[in-house]
C-alpha cells in the first residue's frame, strides 16, 4: 500500500514544524512526519516493541491517548520515520516539552522513546529522528534537551551531539 500523504492524515502538530534540512537528507524511499491518529494500523507499537515491553492497549485506547496528547498543546510532539511502499512505521521518537517556574519560565525538551526497526537499524534513521526532536525542542524555546538512556546507546546520543551529564534515578511502583 503507498503510503498516505500528510494533507490525508490527523496528524498530531502541523508538519512544518519538521525541519526541512532533515526531511531532505532521509532516502527518497521514506518520510519522517508528526505521529498520526491511524498510526495504530501502520505499526507504530511494533516498532516500539524494539526498545522496551509494550501491552497493546487495542486501537480505541490506543486513539483515546493520542487525542490526549493532542489536546496537550504545544507539549507532545511524537514523530514517525515512514516506509512509503508499504505505509509502515519503521522508526519513532517523542519529545515533551516541560515548562519551569525557574529559569524564566524556561521550558525543558525530554526526548523520549525512540526506537528503529531491527530490519532498518544503522542506517541513521535514529539520528534522523533525534536531529527532528532537538530542533523542535529548540524552535519551542526549550533552553536544555534531555534524555535517558543504557550505556549502550551512549556512543549513538554522543553522534547525535549529546554529551554524558549527571545521573538518572528511578523507583518503579
Ligand atoms: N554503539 C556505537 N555507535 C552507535 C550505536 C551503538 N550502540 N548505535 C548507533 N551508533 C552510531 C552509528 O554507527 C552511527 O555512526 P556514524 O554516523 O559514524 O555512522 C550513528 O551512531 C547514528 O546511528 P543510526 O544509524 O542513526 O542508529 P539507528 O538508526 O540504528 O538508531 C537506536 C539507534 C535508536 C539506538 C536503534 O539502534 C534502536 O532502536 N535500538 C533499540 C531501542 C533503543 O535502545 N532505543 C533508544 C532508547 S533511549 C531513549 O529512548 C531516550
Amino acid at each position: 500500500m503507498p503510503y498516505t500523504p500528510d494533507n490525508e492524515l490527523d496528524l498530531l502538530f502541523p508538519a512544518e514544524y519538521i525541519p526541512t534540512d532533515v526531511k531532505e537528507q532521509l532516502h527518497s524511499d521514506l518520510h519522517i512526519r508528526p505521529l498520526a491518529s491511524t498510526d495504530y494500523r501502520r505499526g507504530h507499537l511494533s516498532v516500539l516493541s524494539v526498545l522496551t515491553v509494550v501491552t497493546d492497549p487495542g486501537e480505541d485506547a490506543w486513539v483515546a491517548q493520542f487525542n490526549l496528547w493532542k489536546s496537550a498543546l504545544h507539549t507532545y510532539y511524537g514523530i514517525v520515520i515512514v516506509d512509503k511502499a508499504s505505509d509502515r512505521i519503521v522508526a519513532v521518537g517523542t519529545i515533551f516539552v516541560e515548562r519551569k517556574f525557574l529559569r524564566g519560565l524556561g521550558s525543558v525538551g525530554h526526548i523520549e522513546d525512540i526506537a528503529v526497526d531491527e530490519r532498518q537499524q544503522g542506517k541513521k534513521l535514529g539520528l534522523r529522528v533525534i536531529q527532528a526532536l532537538t530542533r523542535i525542542s529548540e524552535n519551542s524555546g526549550c533552553y536544555k534537551t534531555i534524555l535517558n538512556c543504557s550505556d549502550k546507546n551512549i556512543p549513538f546520543y554522543e553522534k547525535c551531539g549529546y554529551q554524558k551529564k549527571e545521573n538518572e534515578m528511578a523507583k518503579y511502583a
